[in-house]
């Protein structure tokens, strides 16, 4: 969480920073800063609340310096005011920092203990009077950098401005990402490379323990033991930075209305259409020899996982167990020796999803990641990557990256179907044709679009939701649940429309409209059954289904959502496009900030 940006320009920086902020907003939103060197002294300028706040201070009070740093924060220690906000800054250094220093209760303790005073509640204060301290001993930027950094313990991405050196930036890298941008005669830093996107596209990542000096000339990048290494510097292509909203109200109806685009391009990469196979890129284990699968993740890629049991499970006939990223790295599980590891994650920087992929590499797995960020630490450090190619996704609500991460994981469970033996040719080319219909469909999902738009008036009214599925539409139920909740603030649950009467069922009236998500399929019955339990007890059900389903649920008080009758396999990905219309079109009703709910941040990096 948070994003940072630094500039050492040719002109003014503000207004640049500020911009190169918006790009970053999707990290966290709760305040924003920015400094400057005004006629070589450190000026800040902060403000709580969203960037906009910030803005309108500058315009009030314009900031004119060539060097600048700039933070869009995602609280974790102290709450979101103007004084926790970034930059931290003393009479000789500001900062901006994203992650967390563990250790500064006891760093704190051992300033106050000196003398020093605080004015905020954060970790990072605690950096910037260490730096300070430093230099009032009379040690040089670099140097005192040098000094502090071994003392923090944590994940975190550092950048320091100092006083009287306008030609000046540090930055640092220990578990949160740092891009570096090469301009001419300029030079960047962002929390990623759509950050700096406007400014230049040539990029090198700062690696793991890296710290970097910056100047408008260039950079010296040294290694956590003082060695100066080079990192390559690549160029981003313009498709990677693009960020923009097109003719849509939201980043999130953009993202969703992209999906048949790109789940064709991430099926495209997969699948090779002239022998109807899946083409996986070579894995570093043997296919054949993995006897079980362990499936970590968080939020909605985690979901994406959850549907992908079902599919592994039946394609390959290997047991899988999937598990949240914050229980797995804790757990100290067990992990079979024929086993491999899948972690999934749209920022590849996710904390816990990070901490679990070294967890099962310490313990002597081979992990494969499904990750859409391919620069990523998760990318980096997993033995096979398989990228899912959703380009940018800004909505912090995740919808096309799922969709993607889906598609992914599909033609992953084919090929080790096949690679098993439990698929046959025959079997891999028909799952391919379906595969191939996704797109289609996709686009006929969405033109769902004006009916839930209405439907969502009512939704909007509710109090609870509940969302039902059963097989790999109970996943889709969760994500459902969890896509309302973050967008609209309306509580919603998803279950196993079996659990039904374990409990829930206790919650139905007429005021809790229940969303059943059921393809016609060998369960359908089953189902029916649930949602008669629900019409029994008043419940309002919305039912998503085909036209058959449509047609044998004989149930009162049903609305119906119909899209194409289709393969089942291809299902949770269609399916998932009313699902997030739902929940979209409610949060539109509802007024809510759709791109960025309130507490939330797309990339958990603490
Ligand atoms: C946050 C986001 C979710 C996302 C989850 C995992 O909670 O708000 O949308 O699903 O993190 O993120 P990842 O980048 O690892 O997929």
């Amino acid at each position: 969480m948070c994003g940072i940006v630094g500039i050492l320009g040719k002109g003014a920086v503000a207004s640049h920073v500020v911009d190169c902020l918006h790009r970053l907003e999707y990290r966290g939103y709760d305040s924003a800063g920015i400094a400057t060197l005004e006629n070589g002294h450190l000026e800040v300028c902060r403000a709580e609340g969203k960037l906009r706040n910030l803005e309108i201070k500058l315009s009030r009070h314009p900031l004119n310096g060539r060097s600048g740093i700039g933070h869009t924060r995602w609280a974790t220690h102290g709450k979101p005011l103007e004084r926790n906000a970034h930059p931290h800054a003393t009479r000789r250094v500001a900062v901006v920092h994203n992650g967390i220093i563990e250790n500064f209760r006891e760093l704190k303790q051992g300033l106050l203990d000196l003398g020093v005073s605080f004015i905020s509640d954060t970790d990072t204060e605690v950096v910037a009077q260490l730096v300070d301290r430093e230099l009032l001993a009379g040690h040089a930027p670099a140097e005192a950098v040098a000094h502090v950094l071994p003392r923090l313990r944590g994940a975190f991405a550092l950048a320091f401005l100092f006083d009287g050196q306008d030609d000046l930036m540090i930055a640092a890298r220990r578990g949160s990402p740092l891009a570096i941008g090469y301009g001419e005669g300029e030079m960047f830093l962002g929390s990623d490379a759509i950050a700096l996107g406007p400014l230049t596209n040539r990029i090198a990542y700062l690696e793991e323990g890296d710290w970097a000096v910056m100047t408008r000339a260039g950079v010296e990048i040294r290694n956590e033991d003082g060695v100066i290494v080079e990192r390559a510097v690549q160029i981003v292509p313009a498709g990677a930075l693009l960020v923009d909203r097109g003719n849509h109200r939201h980043f999130m109806a953009k993202e969703i209305y992209e999906q048949p685009e790109v789940i064709g391009h991430t099926l495209g990469h997969y699948l090779d259409l002239s022998s109807d196979t899946v083409n996986l890129p070579e894995l570093p284990f043997d296919v054949k020899g993995v006897r079980h699968i362990s499936i970590t993740a968080c939020g909605t890629a985690l979901y994406a996982g959850a549907v992908a049991e079902y599919w592994i499970e039946r394609f390959a006939r290997i047991p899988v167990s999937i598990d949240i990223a914050s229980e797995f790295r804790y757990r100290e599980t067990p992990l079979a020796d024929d086993g491999i590891t899948i972690v999934i994650s749209q920022s590849g920087e996710t904390a816990d999803t990070l901490a679990s992929l070294r967890y099962a590499k310490a313990c002597g797995q081979k992990v494969v990641a499904i990750v859409n960020v391919p620069t990523s630490t998760i990318a980096r450090e997993a033995d096979a990557v398989l990228p899912t190619l959703a380009g940018p996704e800004i909505g912090v609500a995740s919808t096309k990256a799922f969709t993607c991460q889906l598609a992914t994981l599909a033609c992953l469970a084919v090929a080790l179907g096949r690679a098993n033996g439990t698929l046959s040719a025959d079997d891999e080319q028909r799952l391919v044709h379906e595969l191939m219909e996704t797109p289609r469909l996709m686009s006929e999902a969405l033109k769902l679009g004006p009916q839930i738009e209405i439907l969502s008036r009512t939704l909007a009214k509710a109090r609870d939701v509940l969302y039902l599925g059963r097989g790999p539409a109970y996943p889709l139920a969760l994500e459902g649940a969890l896509k309302l909740k973050e967008i609209s603030y309306i509580h919603a649950e998803g279950y196993a429309a079996g659990e039904l009467k374990h409990g829930p069922i206790a919650l139905v009236d007429e005021t809790m409209p229940v969303v059943v998500i059921a393809p016609h399929d060998h369960i359908f019955e089953k189902t029916v059954s649930n949602m008669e339990e629900v019409a029994a007890r008043g419940g309002q059900i919305i039912l998503v289904t085909d036209p058959k389903g449509a047609q044998a649920a004989h149930v009162d008080a049903v609305q119906k959502l119909i899209v194409p009758e289709m393969a089942a396999t291809i299902c949770p990905m269609v399916y998932a496009i009313p699902v997030q219309l739902i929940a979209y079109h409610t949060a539109v009703i509802m007024g809510t900030d759709v791109d960025q709910p309130r507490n939330l941040a797309k990339s958990v990096t603490v």
